[in-house]
């Protein structure tokens, strides 16, 4: 039965909430199902790999997410922001690497007004990469003012879309407002990344597959699924939580129901399983995420125990991930990576 779910998904790329669910529950199928993701992603994607470089430029926020190691109540937390000619210098020294691609991420940090942001994102088009942001939520104004400066790409995960677990895991934040910027991120022509955390307390299979569809449900351009990791600084401690493999399978749920879709071998899958992102390149995944923050930065901009590259240089990184696309027989782009629809919903 299950088999024949994931038989009819590689072909039709539908799958209603109760079969999403099925599969979620049955871990026989789990091969099968990595297998079939990777299917529809060598046929939709090719064997290329886009590399996006992250630079986590603050790790200053107002918000208090209870998951989040950067919530502005923990205080055991070095604080720190990066000024925008030094953003400038990471970004070129990774335009020379080869990166095509930037990603800017920080806290949600006032300090960076619209002028501010604007000048970096200006300088940062002329090296001729497509700019990704990821601030959190910003008002309409604000999103157009980035978008004429000439961001292309626009990342904030809806997290979960259990409504009262994503307002009870990010106090004073409301569903409503975050599907507000989704929607305003949408009709400014920005690609648009969401995303989810699995294995947050509270979370149900069922909530997991209304994710999923959710995501289909938006035509999300990229869909970035992080396994929710315990912080020991936030009130989530002591959730005790393996949440690797079934990360893994909703990604895989993702590729099959969104074909065309960009979706990265995240981060926090590496953390959890040292060849994490190998496995899930291998089960779906067309995108990797390297950092490209210098020095103590990386160490500081702690999200989540046990994030790798800590210790690493942009230029280690770079030819890690390198070596690592390589080793498993594919290869890094040397385009932007945009979104390029193929299948028609
Ligand atoms: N402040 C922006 C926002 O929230 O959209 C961007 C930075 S935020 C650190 C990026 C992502 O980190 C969030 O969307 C969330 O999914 C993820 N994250 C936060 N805490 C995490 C944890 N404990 N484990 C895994 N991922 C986590
Ligand atoms: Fe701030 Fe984003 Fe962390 Fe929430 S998830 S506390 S908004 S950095
Ligand atoms: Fe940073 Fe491997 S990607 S050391």
């Amino acid at each position: 039965m299950s088999i024949e779910l994931i038989k009819k998904a590689e072909k039709n790329h539908v799958l209603n909430r109760e079969e999403i669910i099925s599969l979620l529950k049955d871990d026989s199928i789990d091969a099968a199902l990595f297998r079939a993701a990777n299917k529809v992603r060598g046929k939709y994607m090719g064997e290329e790999v886009h590399l996006r470089g992250i630079i986590e430029f603050s790790n200053i926020c107002k918000r208090d997410c209870l998951y989040c190691g950067l919530r502005k109540s923990n205080e055991n937390l070095e604080r720190y922001r990066i000024m925008p000619e030094e953003i400038l210098d990471l970004a070129k020294k990774a335009a020379e690497y080869g990166y095509k691609s930037i990603v800017l991420q920080s806290g949600e940090d006032s300090y960076y007004t619209v002028d501010i942001l604007q000048n970096i994102i200006r300088e940062i088009k002329k090296l001729n990469v497509a700019v990704t942001l990821s601030l959190g939520e910003k008002t309409f104004e604000e999103y157009k003012a980035y978008k004429e400066a000439g961001a292309d790409r626009y990342l904030i995960r809806i997290e979960t879309t259990d409504k009262s677990l994503y307002e009870s895991l990010d106090p004073g934040m409301s569903q409503d407002e975050r599907m507000r910027c989704l929607k305003d991120l949408s009709s400014l022509g920005y690609e648009v990344g969401t995303g989810n955390l699995v294995g947050l307390p509270g979370q149900s299979l069922e909530s997991i597959a209304d994710d999923i569809l959710f995501f289909k449900e938006i035509d999300a351009d990229m869909i970035g699924l992080g396994p929710f990791i315990p912080n020991e600084d936030t009130p989530l401690k002591d959730v005790k939580v393996e949440n690797f493999q079934m990360s893994l399978k909703v990604m895989a749920l993702v590729r099959l129901l969104l074909p065309d879709a960009n979706i990265p071998a995240t981060t926090a899958m590496e953390s959890l399983n040292k060849n994490g992102r190998m496995i899930a390149l291998s089960s779906g995944a067309n995108v990797v995420m390297p950092n490209i923050t210098e020095g103590e930065y990386r160490r500081m901009y702690a999200i989540y125990p046990g994030k790798i590259c800590i210790n690493d240089t942009p230029n280690q990184c770079w030819n890690c991930i390198n070596g690592k696309i390589a080793s498993i027989g594919r290869t890094v782009s040397k385009e932007l990576g945009s979104r390029e629809k193929i299948f028609a919903l």
